[in-house]
Protein backbone atom coordinates (compact mmCIF):
# COMPACT_ATOMS: atom_id res chain seq x y z
CA UNK A 1 0.00 0.00 0.00
CA UNK A 2 1.07 3.57 -0.66
CA UNK A 3 2.28 5.79 2.48
CA UNK A 4 -0.48 8.14 0.70
CA UNK A 5 -3.03 5.56 0.86
CA UNK A 6 -2.01 4.41 4.40
CA UNK A 7 -2.60 7.96 5.45
CA UNK A 8 -6.34 7.56 3.63
CA UNK A 9 -6.33 4.59 5.48
CA UNK A 10 -6.09 6.23 8.96
CA UNK A 11 -8.08 8.66 8.22
CA UNK A 12 -11.18 7.25 7.23
CA UNK A 13 -10.34 4.58 10.52
CA UNK A 14 -10.74 8.02 12.78
CA UNK A 15 -13.87 8.71 10.94
CA UNK A 16 -15.60 5.58 12.44
CA UNK A 17 -15.78 6.93 16.36
CA UNK A 18 -17.73 10.22 14.87
CA UNK A 19 -20.54 7.46 13.54
CA UNK A 20 -23.52 7.32 15.96
CA UNK A 21 -25.40 4.50 15.94
CA UNK A 22 -29.00 3.64 15.32
CA UNK A 23 -29.09 6.51 12.99
CA UNK A 24 -29.54 7.32 9.43
CA UNK A 25 -25.68 8.47 7.84
CA UNK A 26 -24.44 9.76 4.22
CA UNK A 27 -21.45 8.07 2.33
CA UNK A 28 -19.77 10.11 -0.39
CA UNK A 29 -17.35 8.52 -2.65
CA UNK A 30 -13.79 8.02 -3.78
CA UNK A 31 -10.89 5.85 -2.72
CA UNK A 32 -10.33 7.40 1.54
CA UNK A 33 -14.09 6.58 1.52
CA UNK A 34 -14.00 2.96 0.26
CA UNK A 35 -11.40 2.96 3.04
CA UNK A 36 -13.92 4.39 5.53
CA UNK A 37 -16.29 1.62 4.41
CA UNK A 38 -14.31 -1.03 5.06
CA UNK A 39 -13.34 0.47 8.68
CA UNK A 40 -17.08 0.79 9.69
CA UNK A 41 -18.33 -2.66 8.22
CA UNK A 42 -15.59 -4.25 9.90
CA UNK A 43 -16.02 -2.09 13.16
CA UNK A 44 -19.34 -3.92 14.26
CA UNK A 45 -20.73 -0.06 14.64
CA UNK A 46 -24.70 -0.31 13.25
CA UNK A 47 -26.49 2.02 11.59
CA UNK A 48 -30.00 2.46 10.63
CA UNK A 49 -28.58 3.16 7.01
CA UNK A 50 -26.71 4.89 4.58
CA UNK A 51 -27.32 7.25 1.76
CA UNK A 52 -24.97 6.41 -1.06
CA UNK A 53 -23.88 8.65 -3.87
CA UNK A 54 -22.22 6.42 -6.24
CA UNK A 55 -22.13 3.01 -7.25
CA UNK A 56 -19.16 1.89 -6.30
CA UNK A 57 -20.21 3.04 -2.61
CA UNK A 58 -23.32 1.30 -2.69
CA UNK A 59 -21.54 -1.86 -3.95
CA UNK A 60 -19.13 -1.68 -1.27
CA UNK A 61 -21.67 -1.33 1.82
CA UNK A 62 -23.64 -4.31 -0.15
CA UNK A 63 -20.67 -5.66 0.60
CA UNK A 64 -20.20 -5.12 4.73
CA UNK A 65 -23.62 -5.35 5.12
CA UNK A 66 -24.61 -1.79 5.54
CA UNK A 67 -28.24 -1.16 4.48
CA UNK A 68 -29.00 1.67 1.76
CA UNK A 69 -31.36 3.80 1.89
CA UNK A 70 -32.83 6.18 -0.66
CA UNK A 71 -32.37 10.25 -0.10
CA UNK A 72 -35.61 10.96 -0.87
CA UNK A 73 -36.64 8.44 2.27
CA UNK A 74 -34.99 10.32 5.00
CA UNK A 75 -35.20 14.30 6.50
CA UNK A 76 -32.03 14.02 8.11
CA UNK A 77 -29.03 12.20 8.08
CA UNK A 78 -26.96 12.52 11.41
CA UNK A 79 -23.52 12.72 9.70
CA UNK A 80 -21.98 12.61 6.09
CA UNK A 81 -18.76 10.93 5.66
CA UNK A 82 -16.46 12.71 2.47
CA UNK A 83 -13.16 12.65 0.93
CA UNK A 84 -12.07 16.25 -1.03
CA UNK A 85 -9.45 16.83 -3.90
CA UNK A 86 -8.77 19.92 -2.38
CA UNK A 87 -9.46 21.53 1.02
CA UNK A 88 -8.40 24.60 2.76
CA UNK A 89 -8.19 26.27 6.22
CA UNK A 90 -11.50 27.12 6.73
CA UNK A 91 -12.80 23.50 5.40
CA UNK A 92 -14.00 25.17 1.67
CA UNK A 93 -13.07 22.23 -0.67
CA UNK A 94 -13.09 21.01 -4.56
CA UNK A 95 -14.32 17.89 -4.60
CA UNK A 96 -15.77 15.72 -7.70
CA UNK A 97 -12.79 14.41 -9.23
CA UNK A 98 -14.56 10.98 -9.22
CA UNK A 99 -16.99 12.94 -11.10
CA UNK A 100 -19.68 12.19 -8.02
CA UNK A 101 -19.98 16.41 -6.75
CA UNK A 102 -23.65 16.88 -7.42
CA UNK A 103 -25.13 13.38 -5.36
CA UNK A 104 -22.35 14.55 -2.76
CA UNK A 105 -23.68 17.85 -2.57
CA UNK A 106 -27.08 16.76 -2.05
CA UNK A 107 -26.53 14.10 0.31
CA UNK A 108 -24.36 16.79 2.27
CA UNK A 109 -27.26 19.40 2.32
CA UNK A 110 -29.55 16.45 3.92
CA UNK A 111 -26.74 16.37 6.85
CA UNK A 112 -26.30 17.76 10.48
CA UNK A 113 -22.62 17.27 10.25
CA UNK A 114 -19.89 17.11 7.54
CA UNK A 115 -16.97 15.44 7.70
CA UNK A 116 -14.18 15.39 5.53
CA UNK A 117 -11.58 12.91 5.83
CA UNK A 118 -8.50 12.99 3.88
CA UNK A 119 -4.15 12.58 3.80
CA UNK A 120 -2.33 15.32 4.07
CA UNK A 121 -1.96 16.21 0.06
CA UNK A 122 -5.41 17.51 -0.06
CA UNK A 123 -4.89 20.32 2.73
CA UNK A 124 -4.17 23.76 0.56
CA UNK A 125 -3.87 27.23 1.73
CA UNK A 126 -5.65 28.35 -1.94
CA UNK A 127 -7.92 25.59 -3.73
CA UNK A 128 -6.99 26.30 -7.35
CA UNK A 129 -4.45 23.63 -8.21
CA UNK A 130 -6.67 20.93 -8.68
CA UNK A 131 -8.99 21.54 -11.95
CA UNK A 132 -12.32 22.07 -10.73
CA UNK A 133 -15.52 19.49 -11.70
CA UNK A 134 -18.02 21.22 -13.50
CA UNK A 135 -21.13 19.04 -14.32
CA UNK A 136 -23.19 20.02 -17.65
CA UNK A 137 -26.39 19.17 -19.31
CA UNK A 138 -24.71 17.60 -22.94
CA UNK A 139 -26.57 20.00 -25.32
CA UNK A 140 -25.19 23.14 -23.01
CA UNK A 141 -21.39 21.73 -22.92
CA UNK A 142 -20.07 23.92 -25.42
CA UNK A 143 -22.14 27.11 -25.01
CA UNK A 144 -21.12 26.38 -21.17
CA UNK A 145 -17.64 26.27 -21.98
CA UNK A 146 -17.39 29.74 -24.15
CA UNK A 147 -18.27 31.30 -20.82
CA UNK A 148 -16.12 29.34 -18.41
CA UNK A 149 -13.10 30.70 -21.01
CA UNK A 150 -14.64 34.11 -20.56
CA UNK A 151 -14.38 33.98 -17.06
CA UNK A 152 -10.75 33.05 -17.62
CA UNK A 153 -11.14 29.07 -17.39
CA UNK A 154 -9.58 26.64 -19.33
CA UNK A 155 -12.39 24.02 -19.80
CA UNK A 156 -12.10 20.10 -21.06
CA UNK A 157 -14.66 17.49 -21.38
CA UNK A 158 -13.80 14.60 -19.52
CA UNK A 159 -13.55 12.02 -22.55
CA UNK A 160 -15.99 8.82 -22.40
CA UNK A 161 -17.53 9.56 -18.76
CA UNK A 162 -21.18 10.59 -18.14
CA UNK A 163 -22.03 11.43 -14.51
CA UNK A 164 -24.88 9.19 -12.27
CA UNK A 165 -27.50 11.39 -14.04
CA UNK A 166 -25.99 11.22 -18.31
CA UNK A 167 -24.82 14.45 -17.66
CA UNK A 168 -21.12 15.63 -18.79
CA UNK A 169 -18.16 16.78 -16.91
CA UNK A 170 -16.12 19.65 -17.99
CA UNK A 171 -12.65 20.53 -15.47
CA UNK A 172 -11.98 23.50 -15.58
CA UNK A 173 -8.00 24.94 -14.77
CA UNK A 174 -7.42 28.80 -14.26
CA UNK A 175 -10.22 29.90 -12.96
CA UNK A 176 -9.49 32.07 -9.82
CA UNK A 177 -10.91 30.50 -6.94
CA UNK A 178 -9.45 33.11 -4.25
CA UNK A 179 -13.53 33.63 -3.37
CA UNK A 180 -14.79 30.12 -3.58
CA UNK A 181 -17.95 30.76 -1.85
CA UNK A 182 -18.82 33.66 -5.21
CA UNK A 183 -17.28 31.64 -7.68
CA UNK A 184 -19.85 28.44 -6.42
CA UNK A 185 -22.82 31.21 -7.00
CA UNK A 186 -21.34 32.55 -10.27
CA UNK A 187 -20.83 29.15 -11.68
CA UNK A 188 -23.70 27.68 -10.55
CA UNK A 189 -26.24 30.94 -12.20
CA UNK A 190 -25.04 29.87 -15.44
CA UNK A 191 -27.56 28.28 -17.37
CA UNK A 192 -27.03 24.35 -18.08
CA UNK A 193 -24.76 23.69 -15.44
CA UNK A 194 -26.01 21.33 -13.18
CA UNK A 195 -24.15 21.80 -10.00
CA UNK A 196 -19.78 22.47 -9.82
CA UNK A 197 -17.72 20.99 -7.50
CA UNK A 198 -16.93 23.92 -4.85
CA UNK A 199 -18.11 23.02 -1.55
CA UNK A 200 -18.34 26.80 0.34
CA UNK A 201 -21.77 27.12 0.57
CA UNK A 202 -21.97 23.63 1.99
CA UNK A 203 -17.98 23.83 3.59
CA UNK A 204 -17.30 20.98 6.31
CA UNK A 205 -17.49 21.01 9.87
CA UNK A 206 -14.89 18.53 10.54
CA UNK A 207 -11.43 17.47 9.07
CA UNK A 208 -10.10 14.28 9.80
CA UNK A 209 -6.42 14.89 8.42
CA UNK A 210 -3.64 12.13 8.30
CA UNK A 211 -0.19 13.61 8.57
CA UNK A 212 2.72 11.23 8.42
CA UNK A 213 3.05 12.21 12.29
CA UNK A 214 -0.47 11.64 13.55
CA UNK A 215 -4.34 12.18 12.54
CA UNK A 216 -4.98 15.56 13.50
CA UNK A 217 -8.84 16.71 13.87
CA UNK A 218 -9.16 20.50 12.69
CA UNK A 219 -12.81 22.19 13.27
CA UNK A 220 -11.75 26.06 12.63
CA UNK A 221 -15.81 27.10 13.13
CA UNK A 222 -15.26 26.34 17.17
C1 LIG B 1 -15.56 12.17 -5.68
C2 LIG B 1 -14.91 13.05 -4.68
C3 LIG B 1 -13.86 12.45 -3.81
O1 LIG B 1 -14.15 12.72 -2.48
C4 LIG B 1 -12.53 13.05 -4.15
O2 LIG B 1 -12.30 12.87 -5.55
C5 LIG B 1 -11.40 12.41 -3.33
O3 LIG B 1 -11.17 11.13 -3.79
P1 LIG B 1 -10.07 10.18 -3.13
O4 LIG B 1 -10.53 9.86 -1.76
O5 LIG B 1 -10.06 8.98 -4.06
O6 LIG B 1 -8.74 10.90 -3.14
O7 LIG B 1 -15.20 14.21 -4.54
O8 LIG B 1 -16.47 12.89 -6.48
Amino acid sequence: MSKQDELKQQAAAKAVEFVPENEYIGIGSGTTVNFFIEALGKSGKKVKGAVSTSQKTSELMAQYGIAEISANDVTRLAVYIDGADEINHTLQMIKGGGGAHVPEKIIAQLADQFICIADESKYVTRLGKFPLPIEVLPMARSMVARQLVAMGGQPELRIGYHTLHGNDILDVRGLDLSQPLSVERQLNAITGIVDNGLFAEKSADLLILARSNGVELINPHV
